[in-house]
């Protein structure tokens, strides 16, 4: 079990065509530097920043969701926290200990993937142990008397000698370069190296030897992990008598056994069929119930992130976009992206300006009609939006926010029914508030009598209102209700 600490983590893949010796390190460098001016993920010089700037603390035992459209960068950002990708910069520490060198099976976290890779030619249960088997668990050397041996660990010293050389190969690199910010990172870290190879170099440390797993020991953690996963009767089967959600609770049982501090699923049911996969999603919320241990889980599946996050991480081009509880993403998008990404149907927007009279926002939309909407009711909205001018903003609402009135209300909007979905247990009413202007979505329980092209006047769900600024797309809305 583990908590995770990521600060300021990029990855920075380098471009095929460059010359430069380092253009990794070097373009982070000026990345970091124009940060505010460059808020989106660029391609510069053949470069490609696939994660930019990914700052988050996970808690010993969460369940943490990434979620974002293909090419975002999660399987990035996951294989970078388990080792399997360089980070370029930053940080990654498990439980507080600094990893961003350590090998990814001295790591102590297990990663299930979208294929299963699972060995074609074992059974489950030769599949499940195999690496319980090849695996040797460090045991501490102690003397007669039971005190532990000390002696100068070698394998240290050789692997800091080696990363020193890197280090400084790299810097003779940088010495032709202009970076002295790089130039100065380098110098820090071989200085801190250095002082890490005389300690080792000077002080015993305790000595371990390294052993196999009994045979008993590894039956009963295979045994285990079938157990919890409904997998007994399957542990002689070899990988095609099986279907793919079992072989995905294999591959599942496989990460297990090896008592991961963190579990990495990048994917994992995403070649199951739509039933399979529901069915799977509760199990795996139920595996890290029963397990207790953190989870980070990749799917471009919003559903699946709602339904199996205790966080989400939403992501866009490389950007974190909001890092929130699943409801507080639903009520309380902080962008215009994270709205429309969280949620089916899509959310609504509308283009409208807000003006501030007295007690009330009034808010008028494409068909030219006005509606009051009382301030005390709306989320609190930014001061500079309130100050009697009128503003052009986008109006986010979803489509079980909108009401259908029978009769024209006051503070209701005209509109046009196009089309209607009958869905069963509910009913989509697609409808435009001008003859060209884009489609809106109403979901409503009941079974409607209207047909396309009839009238329709709506109503908008005060509290459920989120305003967007045009421009930058940050909701323009705090959490609380009422405004002063
Ligand atoms: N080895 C690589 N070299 C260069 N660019 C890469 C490499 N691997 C990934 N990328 C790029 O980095 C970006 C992020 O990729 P990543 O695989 O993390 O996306 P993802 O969010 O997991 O998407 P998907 O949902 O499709 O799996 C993409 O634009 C991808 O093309
Ligand atoms: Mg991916």
């Amino acid at each position: 079990m583990a908590g995770l600490s990521l600060k300021h983590i990029y990855k920075v893949y380098p471009g095929r065509t460059t010359a430069k010796k380092h253009p990794v390190k070097t373009i982070i460098n000026k990345i970091k530097k124009k940060e505010e001016q460059k808020p989106a993920v660029e391609k510069r010089s053949g470069n490609f920043v696939a994660v930019k700037d990914f700052n988050m603390e996970i808690e010993d035992g969460e369940f943490i969701v990434f979620v974002g459209p293909s090419g975002c960068g999660k399987s990035t950002t996951i294989r970078m926290i388990a080792g399997l990708e360089d980070i370029s910069s930053g940080e990654l520490l498990i439980d507080g200990v600094l990893v961003n060198d350590v090998a990814p099976k001295d790591r102590d976290i297990a990663m299930v993937f979208q294929s299963y890779a699972l060995y074609p030619h074992m059974t489950a249960q030769q599949n499940i142990e195999f690496a319980l088997k090849l695996r040797k668990l460090p045991v501490e050397k102690k003397d007669k008397e039971g005190n532990p041996i000390l002696a100068i660990d070698k394998k240290k010293i050789k692997e800091l000698k080696e990363k020193i050389k890197a280090v400084e190969y790299d810097l003779e690199d940088a010495e032709d370069g202009e970076d002295a910010e790089y130039k100065q990172i380098l110098t820090a870290r071989k200085a801190a190296l250095e002082n890490d190879l005389k300690y080792y170099s000077e002080t015993p440390v305790q000595a371990y030897s390294y052993k196999h797993m009994s045979k008993a020991d590894i039956a009963a953690k295979v045994q285990w992990a079938a157990k919890i996963l409904g997998i007994e009767e399957l542990l002689d089967n070899k990988p095609a008598e099986m279907s793919g959600g079992q072989r995905q609770r294999i591959a599942l049982g496989r990460a297990m056994v090896r008592g991961p501090k963190v579990f990495l699923l990048d994917e994992p049911l995403s070649n199951l069929d739509a039933k399979l996969r529901a069915s799977m999603r509760l199990e795996i919320v139920k595996l890290h119930k029963e397990l207790k241990t953190t989870f980070i889980y990749v799917t471009h599946d919003q559903v699946e992130a709602m339904t199996m996050g205790t966080r989400i991480v939403v992501m866009k081009l490389g950007v974190v976009q909001q890092i929130d509880t699943p409801t507080n993403l639903y009520d309380f998008p902080d962008n215009k992206f994270v709205a429309g990404f969280i949620g089916t149907p899509q959310m609504n927007f509308f283009d409208v300006s807000i003006k501030k009279y007295g007690t009330k926002l009034k808010i008028t939309f494409a068909n030219g009609q006005t509606v009051g909407y009382d301030l005390a009711k709306l989320r609190g909205i930014k001061e500079e939006y309130l100050d009697g001018e009128s503003h052009e903003v986008t109006l986010g609402v979803r489509g079980e926010h909108i009401k259908v009135e029978s009769t024209k209300v006051a503070g209701c909007i005209d509109s046009t029914l196009v089309v209607k979905e009958v869905l069963g247990n509910t009913t989509q009413l697609f409808i435009k508030l001008t003859e060209d202007g884009p489609d809106y979505i109403i979901c409503v329980s009941e079974r409607t009598g209207y047909e396309s092209g009839d009238k329709i006047y709506i109503t908008l769900k005060e509290q459920n209102i989120h305003l967007f600024d045009k421009e930058t797309e940050l909701s323009i809305m705090n959490r609380e209700y009422g405004n002063n």
